[in-house]
């Protein structure tokens, strides 16, 4: 009979401790993950989540399978089995006794199992964020009645600011006085041909005739609308060559876009421009759209034409 050493982790009930605990960690990965999701916790947050579920469940798998099947070779001696007749009970017996499995094994492949469910909550989080279900993520912007409008340099912007055929960036004043950059809070402020803005431009949300506000976000994947043709006065978003008239409220001309900007109304305060509301619409791709309360759906815009 040959001998042999069993090697190291052995099958104890400390390994299967350690077990426990690396899946412990990853369905705290895992629900963790799901939890900063839907609070839309910051993106490096999720990323450290996520790799603590799947490292953790890695590292459980891993240690269950070297406690349960040590990395042994050799002949291990069992014990005669009986052949006379009448004894099958006896044989069943050794059979049953051999699968067993000790306590400590049995809670490691249940902690597995847990973590497992807990990686899959996570994994499932993700879908709530897709189809028509969230239409109000564009409608959350820092812009309301009064709010100062402020250029890249943070300066207050009265109507000379802006040239004949002019576009200038905007953002939204915060509370300390400094703009706020956030994305879906951007705008485009554009001076149009005189006397060629038209419905569906809202007229009562223009500045000196042809001073005009419209969200940079293109509608058809929220690339930033940057280009203006002052002549034609065309808004062109450089990714997909979309095309809006910021004469007539923005209206898609060309290209993949199929809403328009939507509008910030303006007017002046103290001799300079402030947001008269908020956007009138929906900003950047969204899908399914749900209108809010009292503001005009793009087909009841086009209508107005
Ligand atoms: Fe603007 Fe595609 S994102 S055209």
């Amino acid at each position: 009979m040959q001998e042999f050493e069993r090697i190291d982790p052995s099958p104890d009930r400390g390994s299967f401790r350690v077990v426990a605990l690396w899946a412990l960690a990853s369905a705290a990965g895992g629900i963790g993950f799901a939890v900063a999701f839907v609070l839309e916790a910051d993106v490096a947050v999720l990323g450290i989540l996520l790799a603590i579920a799947l490292a953790g469940m890695a590292a459980a798998i891993r240690r269950y399978v070297l406690a349960t099947y040590p990395q042994v070779t050799g002949v291990e001696e069992r014990p005669a089995l009986p052949t006379e007749a009448g004894s099958a009970g006896q044989v069943e017996g050794v059979v049953t006794a051999g699968e067993q499995q000790p306590a400590g094994q049995r809670m490691g492949r249940r902690t597995i199992l847990v973590a497992g469910c807990g990686i899959a909550v996570g994994l499932v989080a993700p879908a709530t964020a897709m189809g028509p279900t969230r239409p109000d993520i564009g409608l959350r912007t820092r812009w309301s009645d009064g709010v100062r409008l402020l250029d890249d340099e943070g300066e207050l912007l009265s109507p000379a600011a802006l040239p004949d055929g002019g576009l200038d960036t905007i953002w939204p004043e915060g509370p300390d006085g400094q703009p706020v950059r956030e994305e879906l809070s951007s705008v485009v402020l554009v001076r149009a041909p005189v006397d060629r803005l038209r419905p569906p431009t809202h007229l009562d949300g223009v500045v000196d005739g042809n001073l005009v506000a419209y969200s940079k976000v293109c509608t058809h994947m929220g690339c930033p609308v940057g280009l203006f043709r002052a002549g034609t006065g065309a808004l062109f978003c450089p990714c997909h060559q979309a095309s809006f008239d910021a004469t007539a409220g923005a209206m898609p001309t060309f290209g993949p876009a199929e809403r328009p900007l939507p509008q910030l109304p303006l007017r002046l305060e103290d001799g300079v421009l402030v947001a008269a509301g908020e956007f009138i619409g929906h900003v950047g791709p969204t899908t399914g759209l749900r209108p809010r309360e009292g503001r005009p759906t793009p087909a009841e815009i086009e209508g107005s034409e």
